[in-house]
């Protein structure tokens, strides 16, 4: 399963897909990075850490609970690891779930985390619409204002202040991101014209 985000002007495709254990290598490169050490509970060390949470991610997929993607972006037939987007705490008949995310160290500001999460946040709700979902919340400490610029971007409003608690020491923000609801009668709506081009989900 790959979702794909078309490439812009200024920056490439990237391509969305459940991890895979030869990622192991770039995983642990991405986990050097001290700003997404500090924003980790468990930062990977070593390839057999990361091979371990590659399987982990595996299982959350085949429990139907946790969705982890790995993004790349694609040039021609190459592919280059920038970023995790994760969709956790899905639960049949409950209204809402979680999404988590980080960048690659080099791949940040340019539009990589919001271009994947709007991906992700669109598939969950196509994917989960039968089993309920409906809401989608997304975290973060009050020291993190990428996260927040990211959070915005994305249409996941600001609800409210959260206190801190362990395991996160400062103040944070839940953001929330409501599934469009679409309208009950499309009769008097005028015919679409043309396709309107997203983010595509192939199997
Ligand atoms: C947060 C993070 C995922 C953002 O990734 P990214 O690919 O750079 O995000 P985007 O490029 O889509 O958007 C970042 C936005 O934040 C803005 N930004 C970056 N640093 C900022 C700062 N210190 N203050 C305010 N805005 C900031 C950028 O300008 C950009 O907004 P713009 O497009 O309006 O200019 C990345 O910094 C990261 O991985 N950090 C470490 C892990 C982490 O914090 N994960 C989230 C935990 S909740």
């Amino acid at each position: 399963m790959t979702l794909r985000v078309p490439a812009t002007g200024s920056t490439p495709a990237l391509a969305l897909r459940p991890w895979r254990a030869d990622d192991a290598e770039a995983l642990v490169a991405a986990h050097r990075d001290p700003a997404l050490r500090a924003r980790t509970r468990r930062p990977l060390r070593d390839v057999a850490e990361a091979r371990r949470w590659v399987t982990r991610a595996g299982q959350g997929w085949a429990a139907g609970r946790r969705f982890s993607f790995a993004v790349c972006e694609v040039a021609g037939t190459s592919e280059r690891l920038v970023a995790h987007v994760l969709l956790k705490e899905v639960v049949p008949g409950r209204p809402d779930a979680e999404v988590g995310y980080w960048t690659t160290a080099d791949a940040r500001g340019r539009g990589v985390a919001s271009r994947a999460l709007e991906a992700v946040s669109d598939w969950a709700f196509t994917r989960f619409a039968a089993a309920g979902l409906t809401r989608l919340e997304l975290l973060h400490q009050i020291d993190n204002p990428a996260s927040c610029r990211v959070a915005e971007k994305t249409g996941y409003a600001f609800v409210e202040m959260l206190p801190a608690q362990p395991p996160w020491p400062l103040d944070g923000h839940r953001h929330v991101r409501l599934r469009r609801t679409p309208p009950t009668s499309t009769a008097a709506l005028p015919r679409p014209r043309r396709a309107v081009d997203g983010p595509a989900a192939t199997s």
